[in-house]
């Protein structure tokens, strides 16, 4: 290790050593309803020392790993960003205007889009790290990586949406009202204050629906073949629900498991003029809101998936697919692209029709990453809520959401 090293590990071991301020839902609503000049300063220095923190605690973890992992490439380029993004916070320095606050967003911004291929990487790499690690410890790290990472992305997103916000109502006239000036009544941040689950779900059905050759199944044999009938979704259950929650992840959830349920119904019921519908139940209770998703369109099983709980893994271990070369394929290709992963709906698609925007019936499946539903159940579990699987053999799956509604339970575990 060279002396240039050595001073910067036991920088990074004095920021690991350091104890993250986790937050609640609740706590980055209240603090972004009355914005001004003073309490933005304050956020940016906040979001400034705790990523730096939160970067340093999964720099040391990654150096726990087995030598052989860190040294994939995928790994290794990850590991880099992150040495990257933790210098570059330590040494920025504390802001104390709002024109440094503007340039600290801009700042944040470029590594947010820097990190836009974290995720299929660290997929990828732990694919091939597969044969080297338990799968339990493969997956408990593969989580600790990923939550810690929303929770950055959390941080650093809704601080510069609380700032895009202040600035927009100030030119208005409105200076100090930030938030409140723009949807007031539902939208503090990155933070929808009444998401309607039965808007989010025709929003994502919409959206599927638009592009049925991306999700609906067709004749690998016979091209020309049209797309087999799209299923309906029914929205039943607690329809006027409404609950504080991130729009752009409670649909990436959303739009995931109807793009499963969507893809295995036209399957299983190709043959026929009207498949069954899906049907997207929502309830709520005095402290959670429910989404149950089901099915007919045959049940997880397949050769290599014994529990659909291996549907969550990261490990090729547990979950064979991942080896697979189309999916390797599209890991890669998602890497080497200048957009990395999209984390909205709407990118995902969007991205992937602009290869052939004139002829969206052309443009073919959506490449399977595999990287959906782990990503779901991590998304789930961030504030304290779960994804869980169920599948009826032969029959259908029902996948159950489940979120807690206060805003009350604290981010994940570890970030
Ligand atoms: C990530 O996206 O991996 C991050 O850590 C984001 C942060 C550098 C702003």
């Amino acid at each position: 290790m060279s002396a240039l090293h050595f001073y910067q590990n036991r920088q990074m071991e004095l920021f690991a050593a350091k104890e993250t301020k986790r937050l609640t839902l609740r706590q980055l609503i209240f603090f972004g309803r009355s914005m001004n000049e003073e309490r933005l300063v304050k956020s940016a220095n906040y979001v400034r020392s705790e990523l730096t923190v939160r970067i340093a605690h999964r720099l040391r973890d990654m150096q726990a790993l087995p030598y052989i992992v860190v040294t994939q490439d995928e790994v290794a380029k990850v590991y880099d960003l992150y040495w990257t993004a933790f210098d570059k916070f330590r040494s920025f320095p504390p802001i104390t205007t709002m024109a440094e606050n503007i340039k600290f967003c801009t700042f944040v911004r470029g590594l947010l889009n820097e990190h836009a291929s974290v995720i299929p990487a660290l997929s990828l790499g732990f694919t091939f790290s597969s044969p080297y690690m338990p799968s339990d410890q493969l997956d408990s790290f593969m989580s600790r990586m990923l939550v810690s990472r929303i929770s950055r992305r959390v941080l650093a997103e809704h601080h510069i949406a609380l700032t895009e916000d202040f600035i927009k109502g100030s030119t208005k006239g409105r200076p100090g009202r930030g938030a409140l000036t723009r949807n007031a009544s539902t939208h503090v941040g990155i933070i929808q204050t009444e998401l309607s689950p039965k808007a989010s779900i025709e929003r994502c059905v919409d959206l599927l629906r638009k592009y049925p050759s991306s999700v609906i199944y067709r004749d690998p044999e016979n091209p020309d073949s049209k797309n087999v009938p799209c299923p309906r979704v029914v929205v039943d259950g607690h329809v006027d629900t409404t609950f504080a929650y991130i729009r752009e992840q409670f649909e990436y959830i959303i739009f995931e498991l109807l793009k499963n349920a969507l893809y295995a119904t036209s399957y299983r019921h190709r043959n026929e003029t009207t498949p069954p519908e899906i049907r997207a139940t929502i309830s709520t209770g005095s402290e959670e809101v429910q989404v149950r998703i089901s099915d007919q369109g045959g049940g997880l099983l397949e050769p290599d998936i014994s529990s659909p709980s291996d549907l969550f893994s990261f490990s090729a271990t547990r979950n064979m697919m991942r080896m697979e070369d189309d999916r390797i394929e599209a890991l890669r290709k998602t890497i080497l692209s200048p957009h990395g992963m999209r984390a909205t709906v709407d990118e995902q698609l969007e991205r992937w029709h602009e290869r052939d925007p004139e002829n969206v019936a052309s443009t073919g499946p959506l490449p399977r990453l595999g990287i959906g539903l782990p990503m779901s159940n991590i998304f789930a579990t961030y504030f304290g809520g779960s994804l869980r699987l169920v599948s009826l053999d032969g029959w259908g799956t029902d996948v159950h959401l489940k979120l807690p509604k206060l805003g009350t339970k604290l981010e994940g575990v570890e970030v």
